[in-house]
């Protein structure tokens, strides 16, 4: 059942994506605008994958997309805040490692600028989840009324020799204190909407949650787009879903569907991106493209344009 008929494409106040975002200001002026408008003084991009909804594709898309952006030039960070640590996992990082710093050292003891893993040439940053994150709640409750705003401060005390154009950051499957220190640190949420019966169900919840806090700390927070991802459109099913969704949504939905590949259910158990796992395949085009549609909507080139 889809739970609201309230996701007009013509809503105005919604906290959808806005009609004049595909006409944002031209491309190298997008991350100043960014810059005057972020809840940090960080330059960076900052963008939460995320959906209370379990098993919808948040990592996979939240890894392949930050691949991508770093195989395009742009300096990317991804920042697993996911207690299950699967961003990590997927990118074939032994997250208990001595000496690896988790993302949970950089929410909770940024003074001691925790190092993120450096993955290499054009890919991304990598601050892995860790199982301590499990408790970050009560952590997160004991700082008072700091509480909700820790996330932002401890990105804003990150200071890379050279900044980061976009992070990128994996949620956990719920609605929590974590959760809304993401949203408060971020500038957009891109939401993966899993190809299946009941697609659109909590989606109404998680809407109305991103509008409360777009009015009360984060006005600069906005739907950056919703994605259909495991979609097979040989099955009725699916093309109904993807039907509904379009209908309910409208122009939050990208135009990039990610299939249902065996390519991108195998490459995390390789330690890689699908990038590095099956670089032509129809998983690595379609986020390929949805990288593309989303640097489009900022206004950005589809290559990183050298400083010089
Ligand atoms: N397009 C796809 N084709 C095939 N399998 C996929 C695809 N996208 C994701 N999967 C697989 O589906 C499962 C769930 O995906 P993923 O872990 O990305 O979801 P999630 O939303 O992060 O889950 P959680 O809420 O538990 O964090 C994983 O086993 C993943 O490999
Ligand atoms: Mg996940």
């Amino acid at each position: 059942m889809i739970d609201s008929p309230a996701f007009s494409p013509n809503e105005g106040s919604g906290p959808g994506v806005s009609r004049e975002t595909p006409q944002a200001p031209a491309p190298t002026a997008a991350l100043d605008v960014s810059r005057e408008t972020s809840p940090t003084p960080a330059s960076s991009i900052i963008i939460a994958v995320i959906n209370q909804k379990g098993g919808v594709g948040k990592t996979t898309s939240a890894v392949n997309l930050s691949a991508s952006l770093a195989l395009k030039g742009y300096r990317a960070l991804l920042l697993d805040l996911d207690p299950q640590g699967n961003a990590a996992t997927s990118l074939g990082i032994d997250r208990y490692a001595e000496g690896i710093a988790t993302s949970h050292d950089l929410l909770l003891s940024p003074q001691d600028h925790p190092q993120p893993v450096s993955l290499g040439t054009n890919k991304p940053d990598l601050y892995p989840g860790s199982v301590s994150l499990i408790r970050a709640d009560i952590d997160l409750l004991a700082l008072g009324e700091r509480r909700d705003f820790v996330l932002r401060d401890a990105l804003a005390s990150l200071a890379p020799a050279e900044p980061y154009d976009f992070i990128i950051i994996d949620s956990p499957p719920s609605l929590g204190i974590l959760t809304l220190n993401i949203l408060i640190a971020s500038h957009h949420v891109l939401i993966p909407i899993q190809c299946e019966y009941l697609a659109l169900e909590g989606l109404t919840m998680l809407l109305e949650t991103l509008e409360e806090i777009r009015r009360a700390h984060n006005p600069a927070l906005s739907v950056l787009g919703c994605l259909i991802t495991m979609s097979d459109l040989r099955t009725n099913l699916s093309q109904q879903v993807v039907a509904d969704v379009r209908t309910h949504l409208g122009e939050r939905v990208f135009n990039t569907m990610i299939p249902r590949t065996v390519r991108l259910s195998e490459c995390p158990s390789h330690g890689q991106s699908i990038f590095d796992y099956d670089r032509w395949g129809a998983g690595a085009r379609s986020y390929d493209a949805l990288t593309r549609e989303i640097l489009t909507r900022l206004g950005l080139p589809e290559k990183k344009r050298s400083a010089s």
